[in-house]
């Protein structure tokens, strides 16, 4: 059994059939990567991880427990954070004031309440924040308006929100998207200490292969909405239904 388990999703939009028929077994503490041509499905995936959307049918299990029903925020709860694919920060306000807000939200009960239940102060809040862009190694740019941050940055801030909410699964949809290769290589070398350091559980949809294979410890092939093959990194390279995926009939 993987921490989380997807059985039988269907998803519709009218009369395009979006996800058909998806199964997913993403095991505890690796990096499961969700791969496939555009408009194959993998961002309405994650929606219907999140409560952002609501499956047709299947069932969607995160520890044991169903997410289906649950809103949003409960799901959360749960201990499932997701990056998304364009970078939901505050532009407006400094990267500390920006990393502040979840620690807020945490103390005061919107998330999972571990580290901060004995601080009750605004102090308390700065400290968290600041020890939690010391991890992502940010500390220095707290000053700074979220929105001059470059686009590795804004994911490496938006992660760090994520971060601090403890989660047990991080979903992180394209996340060195138009990046610069040396910020994907940082993003590549974060996320891979992240994932030593906290021990937590990630689902990720990239395009960039280079990511991909530097990350993934499992890999899931979507098409058209169905999954089309799941093994290692290994074997999926030069699998013939990958090729098929993202060349159709030229691949004949
Ligand atoms: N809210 C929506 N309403 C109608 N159709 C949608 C909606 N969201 C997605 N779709 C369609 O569902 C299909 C799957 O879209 P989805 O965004 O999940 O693909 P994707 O694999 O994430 O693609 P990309 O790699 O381009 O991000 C596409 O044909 C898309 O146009
Ligand atoms: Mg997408």
């Amino acid at each position: 059994m993987g921490i989380l388990e997807v059985k039988g999703v269907n998803k519709r939009f009218g009369g395009l059939q979006a996800l058909g028929d998806v199964n997913l077994s993403v095991q505890e503490q690796t990096v499961h990567a969700i791969i496939g041509p555009n408009g194959a499905g993998k961002s309405t995936l994650l929606n219907c991880l999140v409560g952002k959307l609501i499956p047709d049918s299947g069932s969607v299990m995160f520890d044991n427990q169903s997410v289906l029903g649950r809103k949003p925020h409960e799901i959360n709860q749960m201990g499932i954070s997701r990056v998304f694919q364009t970078p939901e920060i505050f532009t407006d306000l400094t990267v500390l004031e920006n990393m502040m807000i979840p620690c807020f939200a945490k103390r005061d009960g919107a998330f999972r309440l571990h580290a901060l239940e004995s601080l009750g102060h605004e102090k308390g809040i700065r400290e968290m924040a600041e020890t939690m862009l010391e991890e992502v190694n940010m500390l220095d740019k707290r000053n700074a308006h979220a929105g001059s941050l470059s686009r590795g940055d804004k994911r490496r801030l938006e992660m760090a929100m994520c971060l601090v909410q403890e989660p047990r699964l991080l979903l992180l949809d394209e996340p060195t998207a138009g990046m610069a290769r040396a910020d994907t290589n940082n993003t590549i070398d974060l996320l891979k200490e992240i994932k030593e350091k906290r021990k937590i559980t990630m689902a990720i949809i990239e395009h960039d292969m280079h990511v991909v294979f530097s990350l993934a410890e499992r890999i899931t092939v979507l098409a058209q909405g169905t999954p089309l093959v799941e093994d290692t990194p290994d074997n999926i390279k030069g699998h013939p239904k990958v090729k098929e995926a993202y060349l159709g009939e030229a691949a004949h």
